[in-house]
């Protein structure tokens, strides 16, 4: 649940996806935002999240996923965040936490290669951005980093594992904290493609 400040947080509403159908709150309150409190989240938060994800549905239930984390304030969260691109520099670093997700891409039982390891992964985050939206929690999926540097500083094995994104996640902290054009962002309402456009019959 949300705490109070948060639930008083006016971003909440304003990021509110506007449904032409009644999909769930949960999928309607997660949002990506750029405005993070600076309050730490605990080891049982993220294990909470992480267990999430793994019940996520995955080919021959291989469940390629990993997660590595670092809470804000660790060498390991800096040396992540020094991975961020430009355009990610000046918000990010507020978050509580940075999770890298990373996946095998090659089959655990045999070594081939495994078709399905992204689609796989993207499930698992999937569940873990609706866990985090059911504790107050809000992640920021970044796509933008340094992934030759990431992947030293993991110590990922480019044969066997690749690294999909970032995750920055904590709680929602005030927009006016952010500089532009972050803040006009923070306070820009969401949209999507209408459902027609993605979806028809055959
Ligand atoms: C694979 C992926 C990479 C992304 N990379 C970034 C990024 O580098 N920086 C950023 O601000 N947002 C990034 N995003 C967030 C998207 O911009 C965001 O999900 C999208 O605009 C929809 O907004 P919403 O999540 O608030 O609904 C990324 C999202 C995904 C799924």
């Amino acid at each position: 649940m949300n705490t109070i400040s948060q639930s008083m947080n006016p971003t909440l509403d304003l990021k509110e996806a506007r449904t032409e159908h009644d999909v769930h709150p949960l999928i309607k309150q997660r949002f990506s935002p750029r405005a993070f409190s600076r309050e730490a989240l605990t080891d049982k938060e993220l294990h909470t999240l992480f267990e999430a994800a793994s019940w996520a549905p995955s080919s021959m239930n291989e469940q390629p996923w990993r997660f590595r984390f670092a809470h804000r304030g660790s060498a390991s969260f800096e040396s992540l965040r020094a991975t961020f691109s430009a355009g990610n520099q000046p918000w990010a670093p507020n978050a509580a936490a940075i999770i890298a997700i990373s996946a095998r891409t090659h089959h655990e039982r045999n070594g081939a290669p495994n078709a399905t390891w992204q689609f796989d992964a993207g499930l698992a985050v999937g569940n873990l951005l609706l866990q985090a939206t059911s504790m107050g929690l809000h992640g920021h999926i970044l796509g933008g980093f340094d992934h030759d540097s990431a992947i030293d500083l993991l110590g990922v094995d480019k044969e066997k594992e690749a690294i999909i994104g970032l995750l920055v996640l904590g709680r929602l902290g005030a927009a006016e904290s952010l500089p532009e054009p972050y803040l006009t962002r923070e306070r820009t309402p969401r949209s999507r493609k209408p459902v027609n456009e993605i979806a028809s019959g055959i």
